[in-house]
Parts: C-alpha cells; sequence; structure tokens
C-alpha cells in the first residue's frame, strides 16, 4: 500500500559546520554506518523499497553510497572485511533508488513538493535522515505504516519535548483518539514558550496522503520565508484529518552535537560493544 520514502536531504546542515563544508550531513556515521543508511534501513524493515532522495549541491556522496563500488569489492573479496559491507549490498539489492534535486533551499514543504516527480499519486513516507530512530521490536515507520492501514491519513511522529526546546520544532494540539495517537486540531510551526499548544514536537517521520502537494502548492511562505510543511498539515488537518502519533523508541537529534554525540554512545552500547 506504501511503497515509497522519501529523503529531503538537501539542506546545508549548518549546525555541523566544519564537518559539513564539503560533505553532507547525512554522511555523518554513527559508530560506523551513515545515517542515511540507517534511515533507508528503517524504511526497508517497514516494507518501503522504492527511495527517493531530494538531493542539492555537495550531496553526490550519498547516490555513491547506494552504488556498487566495483574496485572496493575487488579489494575485499574473500576477507573478512566482506561482512562490513554485507547489509549494505543487501540495502542495495533490495531497494530502488531515483534521486532529484532542489535548486533552492526553500524550506522542508519545499523540498517535499520538489519530491513530487519521484512520489506521484500515492501515500508515502518522509524521514529526515538527522533525526536517528532507535526502536525495539517495529522501527518507528514500521509502525506508523500499522497505522496508516487502520487510519489511512497523513499521520507525523510527535514527542513531548522540554519547554525550553519547544521553540525548534513544529507542535501540534489534538484530541486523543487511542492510546498514543492523537487527532489534530491545530499545529504551529516552532513557537515560542507561551504559543505553544502543547507539549508534543513533531520529529522527522511523516506518512502522507498525495493530496499534500496541491495543499502546499497552495501554502504561502511562512516561518523563516520557508515553505513548512507544519503549515501544510494544519490546512489537511483542518479540511480531513491528520494524526500525530507517541511513536514507541528513541529519537536523536543528530543535526545537533549533543544529539549526534547521545546517538553515537547508545549505538555503541547497543549495536558494537559486543561485537554483535
Ligand atoms: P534542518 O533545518 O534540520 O536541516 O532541516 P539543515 O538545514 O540541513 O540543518 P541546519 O539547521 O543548517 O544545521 C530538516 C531536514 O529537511 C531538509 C534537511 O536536509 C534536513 O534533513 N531540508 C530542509 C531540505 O531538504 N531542504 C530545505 O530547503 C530545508
Amino acid at each position: 500500500m506504501i511503497h515509497k520514502c522519501l529523503f529531503p536531504v538537501a539542506g546545508y546542515g549548518t549546525r555541523f559546520l566544519p564537518a559539513t563544508k564539503s560533505s553532507p550531513k547525512e554522511m555523518l556515521p554513527v559508530v560506523n554506518k551513515p545515517l542515511i543508511e540507517y534511515a533507508a534501513q528503517e524504511a526497508v524493515d517497514a516494507g518501503l523499497t522504492r527511495l527517493g532522495f531530494v538531493t542539492g549541491r555537495g550531496k553526490r556522496a550519498i547516490e555513491d553510497h547506494f552504488d556498487m563500488n566495483y574496485e572496493l569489492e575487488d579489494q575485499i573479496r574473500g576477507t573478512g572485511k566482506e561482512d562490513l559491507i554485507q547489509p549494505t549490498r543487501d540495502l542495495i539489492e533490495a531497494c530502488e533508488f531515483s534521486y532529484t534535486r532542489q535548486k533552492e533551499m526553500k524550506g522542508l514543504g519545499h523540498a517535499i513538493l520538489t519530491g513530487e516527480t519521484l512520489i506521484g499519486d500515492e501515500p508515502f513516507a518522509v524521514v529526515l535522515a538527522d533525526d536517528l530512530c532507535i526502536a525495539d521490536g517495529d522501527g518507528v515507520l514500521m509502525q506508523m505504516v500499522k497505522l496508516f492501514r487502520q487510519f489511512r491519513c497523513s499521520i507525523v511522529a510527535v514527542e513531548e519535548v522540554p519547554d525550553d526546546h519547544i521553540h525548534q520544532y513544529g507542535v501540534v494540539a489534538g484530541e486523543p483518539l487511542k492510546d498514543g495517537v492523537y487527532r489534530i486540531t491545530d499545529m504551529i510551526e516552532k513557537p515560542s514558550k507561551e504559543e505553544a499548544p502543547s507539549n508534543l514536537g513533531i520529529i522527522g517521520r511523516y506518512i502522507l496522503t498525495p493530496d499534500i502537494f496541491d495543499v502546499l502548492r497552495e501554502t504561502e511562505p511562512g516561518k523563516n520565508g520557508e515553505l513548512q510543511i507544519t503549515d501544510a498539515l494544519k490546512k489537511q488537518a483542518q479540511e480531513g484529518c491528520v494524526l500525530a502519533y507517541r511513536f514507541k523508541g528513541r529519537r536523536f537529534d543528530c543535526g545537533s552535537i549533543d544529539g549526534f554525540v547521545d546517538a553515537t554512545n547508545h549505538c555503541y552500547e547497543k549495536f558494537y560493544k559486543n561485537g554483535l
């Protein structure tokens, strides 16, 4: 039912300079795996194997990562190092990859609209790879796909955010529908502490119905002069239904230094320390 996942990866990653001066933020490794590979694996684990990337200048390394490297393959053939690259090979085998470029950085809403050419007229997921989500059991995207099967409307993943960070998030107000699921009644992009309608902030996982593209086309630039996906989703919520989902698992903001270091320590303990 949902086959496609869109990865907006055109941003400059200025919070991570100088590392992001000439390499994409999404290629930063958490232990030994780039963020974008964690994100692609989460999509595949949710059954989404048609992966679309909205890229920009300086992002070629992402395309190269999801391509075969025959010289390297030749070099490590027959050595134990093949095991290190096998999960990446399996991912490349399992998926179709397509790319388009966002010519100007006009916001996440604009990046998603740029991806229309890769998505067409079907529901799809959006993953922001700098939000690394680690869950026991179903991944966050799988949890959302299951919810979509039941409700068939756009869904945003949310988490409780401390007051002093709320101004960095899109924030939702909603009526509880069932455990951890809210029907959205209002949304504000990056509100002040006083304006925030709740403490539930949107993180980088979305499932969107394709009418979002028409809504985005009609949406005026919002906060910071950027086309905001939050503004388009608010319209969708007013005209139909959009859900907020308090996912199970942990999310690390790897676009910030603190979040990235926390993610590295967490993944090292969880996946690598004991040689797993
Ligand atoms: P962010 O604002 O967190 O990412 O956008 P950024 O701009 O890369 O990082 P900083 O703030 O300068 O450090 C959230 C996500 O949306 C994508 C980014 O790549 C990131 O994954 N994005 C944002 C686009 O693809 N295009 C845009 O115009 C804006």
